[in-house]
């Protein structure tokens, strides 16, 4: 089936003929696809729950609101009618979303029903595994301690994985080897998630040799195929999780060429059933031959911070020109890696050091995002390298951000 690419016309910001697009959620991510649509003279309305969020400063405009709050979310995209409505982060009130686009009052990126179903981890992975068929960590959804113990004894087994249906970043996993980590990792759970109803996913381990995130982007065909939605796939990302957060990546991860041909057919039918034009970050586990789909993000993923260096056009302006309807690059340019710089400190108004230090070796770049308050555990900013091959890259990344500091002023 070929679907009709959207192609929307580009104007002059703050003038009537501007195209005007609102991001929910304006974080790290969000600000690098605001500057790639700044790029492209786009109209740019950045949204997120506290002031002056990295997105907001590089916007023509910022609003703060709750966004999981429907009533607040509603009235904003009547107040602003924006051409598009880009969301960035999960916790967003999709059911107003899914409502505005039944009413044809607002497009969505990539669509409202991909917003909701990626929000919590039971409506993608029951997608994925039970109505695409497609091969996942065995599972079950718990809503207490008692379900959570049956589950395990009914066949997940140990080691097994604990996630609040609603959260993001690691935050309340945890990994149970045997019986006596089951009710601390449920605690840990209810304590971590994002809502408080207190239910949970628990996944069977998946012993994988390494896990990658395969960039797919619905966008314009080439040639002929310039006015259908075509699926266009990056070089993998490789990367390392510590506690369930992202702490380095590398592009491109070597792959079996069957691991690679079934990650991609993974992907591909991921992301034509979420439909709509836009980059998406699928997550997959990798052993030998053997792929299995574990997550999927309607929008640039943190992984893809290395494509800053390494690609001919970032994940983020990949996904700029997808949802403005314009054609995509997708090669890799050279090898490269990212790497986390942590706070390290909780504070506010921080200061950087060792900045021309971390810059000095060939091949280096430095993201600082401007968070206005640090944590021991906020991703204030990455290194990013390139090199001739991954292993030096990575290590050249490692090297870069522990370089920087960041300190409270004075
Ligand atoms: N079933 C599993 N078996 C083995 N490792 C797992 C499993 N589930 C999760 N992990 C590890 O934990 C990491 C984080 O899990 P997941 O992506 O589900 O959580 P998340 O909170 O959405 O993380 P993020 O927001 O950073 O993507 C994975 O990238 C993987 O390294
Ligand atoms: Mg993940």
């Amino acid at each position: 089936m070929t679907l009709t690419v959207q192609t929307l016309t580009l104007g002059t910001p703050l003038s009537p003929s501007a195209l005007r697009v609102m991001l929910l959620g304006s974080g790290e991510l969000g600000k690098e696809v605001l500057i790639a649509l700044q790029r492209l003279g786009v109209e740019t309305l950045a949204v997120d729950r506290y002031d002056n969020a990295p997105g907001q400063q590089v916007a023509h405009h910022s609003r703060t609101i709750t966004m999981s709050d429907p009533a607040q979310l509603r009235a904003l995209i009547e107040a602003e009618k924006p051409d598009l409505v880009v969301p960035e982060i999960e916790a967003i009130a999709t059911s107003v979303l899914e409502e505005m686009e039944a009413e044809g009052r607002v497009r969505v990126i990539p669509t409202a029903r991909a917003a909701r179903l990626t929000m919590d981890r039971e409506g993608i992975r029951r997608l994925a595994a039970e109505t695409l068929g497609l091969p996942t960590s065995p599972y079950r959804f718990c809503d207490s301690l008692a379900e959570l113990q049956a589950a395990i004894d009914a066949g997940i087994g140990y080691p097994c994985v604990v996630k609040p249906v609603m959260s993001s970043s690691g935050k309340g996993q945890s990994k149970i080897d045997g019986p006596a980590d089951v009710q601390k990792a449920w605690e840990h759970a209810m304590a971590g998630g994002r809502v408080s109803h207190g239910r949970v996913i628990v996944e069977g381990f998946i012993d994988f040799d390494y896990e990658i995130t395969l960039l797919t982007v619905r966008a314009a065909g080439r040639g002929a195929q310039l006015g259908e939605v075509a699926t266009h796939f990056c070089d993998p990302i490789g990367h390392k999780q510590v506690s369930g957060d992202y702490v380095e990546s590398w592009q491109p991860q070597p792959m079996h060429p069957e691991a690679l041909r079934l990650s991609r057919e993974i992907a591909q039918a991921v992301t034509d059933n979420l439909g709509g034009q836009g980059l998406f970050g699928v997550e997959l586990f990798v052993k030998g031959e053997q792929v299995w789909f574990s997550e999927v993000s309607p929008r640039p993923h943190d992984t893809g911070l290395v494509t800053l260096g390494t690609q001919v056009q970032s994940e983020f302006e990949l996904h700029a020109r997808a949802i403005l309807g314009l054609p995509v690059d997708t090669r890799l340019r050279t090898p490269g890696a990212s790497a986390v710089i942590y706070g390290g400190v909780d504070a506010q108004d921080v200061v950087f050091e060792g900045v021309a230090e971390a810059l000095s070796e060939p091949g280096t770049d430095i993201r600082l995002f401007g968070k206005p308050e640090s944590f021991v555990k906020r991703r204030m900013g990455v290194a990013v390298t390139t090199d001739a091959d991954i292993d030096s890259a990575r290590a050249k990344a490692r090297r870069a951000a522990a370089q920087v500091r960041v300190r409270p002023r004075g």
